[in-house]
């Protein structure tokens, strides 16, 4: 069974941690599925129970600032300034460090034998809580099986894990809604974002201004050069139906062409089209007034349809392409078959 653990009974979930069980926990963007980072077992597990390729290494998920430096290598002052500025601006909250870990920290599995770590310290006071007493950081890759929309509520952490993991911490649904924005310290050539998130290029290059900085897969045309995070390449954040990306402007001719062809379709859109087009689509949900609600609630209703019967086709809405709907645009295509702007 597994138990859900009140923000009261976090010993009780740092018990099970230290067990070498898997505990679900709450973030600023979506849930977790911890386990203890020293515990190469409990590691492996995560691996096995979402069906996550061991190519595709763990974020490491600590309690204090200052803590990232126990876990890597500290010989390069730039660099350790570097940190500190953006641990000063960003920390808690959704950035995701990538830096070259020191020898013997963690298990292998943990960094998918990389000799880099990505370390984050969540905006969620009980899950800090969790870790300072599990004594150790804990993993946390998304709480979803691998290739399924991340969990933003204990309710779906529970539909894809009840029975198989010891514990998920009770908590509100999550903030932002979509994951860290992962950024690495460790190219010579300047600071690279290696998945888009909440924190973006212009608002990191307000405290950055010394050094160049590259959205991952644009700094050169050569793949070889290109760095990436290696979770970017897999499958991900796909529902059972077909999804279709498609902007406000193509919506009213795209449902059209869909109903001249009887195909059933689930629509979410933003709330200004919600009452244009609720009659025409078999289910409808509406992602609120603003790219921050779409975003905070994108997840959510994919895996709605995910569990409607007789849906044929899964439309959602694709907001402009500017800076700040990028890490919308980057989930909501990457989990689409067909992209109609
Ligand atoms: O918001 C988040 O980051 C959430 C919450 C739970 O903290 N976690 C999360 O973890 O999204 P996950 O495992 O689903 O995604 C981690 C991403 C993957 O794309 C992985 O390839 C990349 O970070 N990554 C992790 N360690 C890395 C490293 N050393 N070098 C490059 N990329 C790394
Ligand atoms: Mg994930």
């Amino acid at each position: 069974m597994t138990k859900i653990i009140q923000a009261s009974e976090i010993e009780e979930g740092a018990s099970l941690l230290q067990d070498g069980q898997l505990v679900a926990f709450p973030t600023e963007t979506v849930f977790g599925l911890g386990a203890i980072a020293n515990n190469a077992d409990a590691v492996k597990s995560v691996y096995a129970v979402k069906g996550r390729p061991s190519d595709n290494p763990l974020i490491v998920h600590i309690a204090d600032p200052e803590d990232i430096f126990d876990y890597m290598i500290d010989d390069d002052p730039e660099r350790h300034d570097l940190i500190e500025k953006l641990t000063a601006q960003f920390w808690p909250g959704p950035l995701t460090l990538v830096v070259p870990v020191k020898p013997g920290t963690f298990p292998s599995v943990v960094t998918g034998g990389m000799d880099t770590v990505g370390i984050r310290l969540p905006d969620h006071g009980t899950t800090r809580d969790l870790i300072r007493a599990t004594g150790f950081p804990i993993v946390g890759p998304s709480a979803n099986i691998s290739g399924k929309p991340s969990p933003t509520q204990v309710a779906h952490v529970m539909h894809d894990f009840d029975g198989v993991i010891g514990g998920v911490v009770n908590a509100e649904p999550t903030r932002i809604g979509v994951e860290s924005t992962v950024l690495d310290l460790t190219d010579s050539r300047g600071l690279i974002i290696l998945r888009p998130g909440y924190i973006t290029k212009s608002m990191l290059a307000e405290v950055v201004t010394d050094m160049p900085i590259y959205i991952g897969g644009t700094i050169a045309n050569n793949a070889e050069e290109a760095p990436k995070a290696p979770g970017m390449k897999y499958v991900h954040y796909s529902p059972n139906q077909p999804v279709m990306a498609v902007s406000s402007d193509k919506m009213s001719n795209v449902l059209a062409d869909l109903s001249s062809q009887s195909i059933k379709v689930a629509l979410a859109t933003s709330e200004n089209n919600f009452e244009k087009y609720k009659t025409s689509v078999a289910s409808i949900v509406s992602l609120g007034p603003t790219i921050e609600t779409a975003t905070q609630q994108l997840f959510a209703a994919l895996r709605t349809f995910d569990d409607q019967e007789n849906i044929q086709q899964i439309v959602v809405e694709l907001y402009p392409d500017t800076e700040k709907n990028g890490a919308y645009r980057n989930r909501l295509i990457k989990a689409s078959s067909t992209v109609v702007e």
